[in-house]
């Protein structure tokens, strides 16, 4: 075992956690820590598996310490029993893929906040603790992005900075669906707020800014849909795993932090492991170090592709596209995302480590081990038929 971070002094006792949407990006990632690194056990509940398979393999020496059920939280009884049993409740399953959000509005409104409701109120009525899963999304585009663009405020951090107890919520327009997923996500947070207020339930909200790490998503074709449209980590790679420029919308201006997933289960498991300082609190869990726009992360993404997998950089490295034709109408974007860290820093003493570059070439490694010989075949199974 790993020596416990903070907790005052405290032992931790092994908890049982109920872990909605534990065969995701996130959640396999919090899976494999937990059996890993300490004596917790998981009550590991999502419509997938593939993800944390590895850890599901009878006869390891936490075996005994984590089960699937494999369940449909929209309609499946057995949820409001698992939540019984269990100590915490950690809730991560969503519709979380941007191009969902303006052409499946209604999935990403049920499965951000309907889906979500009864989670909070089972919790509630069994007093059980709730770490609950939101996003930096909720933040909208910064108070800067209405300024005019020569405007020397837009370099005032009080306009860019993202803080979870001050800075307000700016969404689009109604016909901008692109916000569905984040008003979803807002309102939840509002709601499992009130709870907290009203009814005495302990929660922790968490706001990710961009998480990035090995199984983040899928590569279309391979083992996702071919016509779906993942994040932008899968899409750039399919892009250079194919020698294909990648795509930039709207000129790729819009600016976003990174953060290695690694890092930023270690503040998951100081929620976990520290109840009295994470209830009641709102996370930004981000690495305001790595800004980049998604011009550069495009740049650096091929730069450090070459470099894992050998391959000559392309003369074309990127093109442009628009958002209607990306992702179709309705698409909107926030302008920049920088996590203020004060909160975080200073109840969890957790800070960021690792650098974009590195974290880069952690993610792309895995990516060409995993995907490159598939999407090859594939490639050339397409030229014959
Ligand atoms: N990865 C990030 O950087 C990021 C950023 C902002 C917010 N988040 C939030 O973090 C959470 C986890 O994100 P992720 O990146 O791991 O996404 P993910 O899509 O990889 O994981 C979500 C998991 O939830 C499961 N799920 C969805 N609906 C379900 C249902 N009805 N019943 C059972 N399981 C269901 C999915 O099968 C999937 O395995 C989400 O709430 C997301 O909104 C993530």
């Amino acid at each position: 075992m790993t020596a416990r971070v903070l907790n005052d002094g405290e032992a931790v006792e092994p908890l049982k956690i109920c872990m909605i949407g534990a065969g995701g990006f996130i959640g396999s990632h919090l899976c494999e820590r937990l059996m890993y690194a300490t004596d917790h056990s998981v009550l590991a509940i999502d419509v997938y598996g593939d993800k944390i398979s590895h850890l599901l393999q009878p006869g390891q020496k936490w075996s005994h310490r984590i089960e699937f059920h494999k369940i449909n939280i929209k309609h499946d009884s057995r949820l409001e029993g698992l939540v019984k049993t269990s100590d915490l409740v950690i809730n991560l399953a969503a519709i979380c893929t941007p191009a969902d959000y303006n052409t499946r509005p209604l999935d990403t409104i049920y499965s951000n906040f309907v889906d979500a409701l009864p989670v909070v109120q089972y919790c509630r009525e069994n007093e059980k603790r709730l770490i609950h899963f939101s996003t930096c999304e909720v933040y909208g585009k910064t108070i800067g992005s209405f300024l005019p663009k020569d405007s020397p405020l837009r370099n005032d951090p009080a306009f860019y900075m993202l803080k979870e107890d001050e800075t307000p919520c700016i969404f689009g327009s109604i016909d901008k669906q692109r916000w569905s997923y984040a008003c979803a996500k807002q309102l939840i947070e509002r709601l499992i707020y009130g709870e907290g207020a009203e009814n005495g339930l302990e929660f922790t909200i968490v706001r990710p800014f961009n998480w990035i790490g090995p199984r983040m998503d899928f590569i279309p074709g391979i083992d996702g849909p071919q016509d779906s449209v993942p994040r932008v980590l899968a899409c750039f790679s399919n892009n250079l795993m194919k020698g294909e420029p990648l795509k930039l919308v709207d000129g790729g201006q819009s600016q976003r932090t990174f953060i290695y997933i690694k890092d930023a289960i270690e503040a998951v498991q100081r929620m976990i492991e520290n109840p009295a300082r994470a209830n009641g609190q709102i996370f930004n869990v981000g690495n305001p170090n790595n800004e980049v726009t998604v011009r550069e992360l495009a740049e650096l993404m091929t730069d450090v592709y070459c470099k894992v997998s050998g391959n000559a950089r392309p003369e074309v490295a990127t093109v442009d596209v628009t958002s209607k034709e990306f992702y179709g109408v309705g698409y909107d974007d926030s302008d920049k995302r920088i996590p203020d860290m004060t909160i975080i820093k200073t109840q969890l003493e957790w800070e960021p480590k690792t650098s974009l570059y590195d974290l880069m070439e952690h993610t792309l490694t895995y990516q060409h081990t995993t995907y490159a010989e598939a999407v090859k075949k594939a490639m050339s199974k397409a030229i014959v038929t």
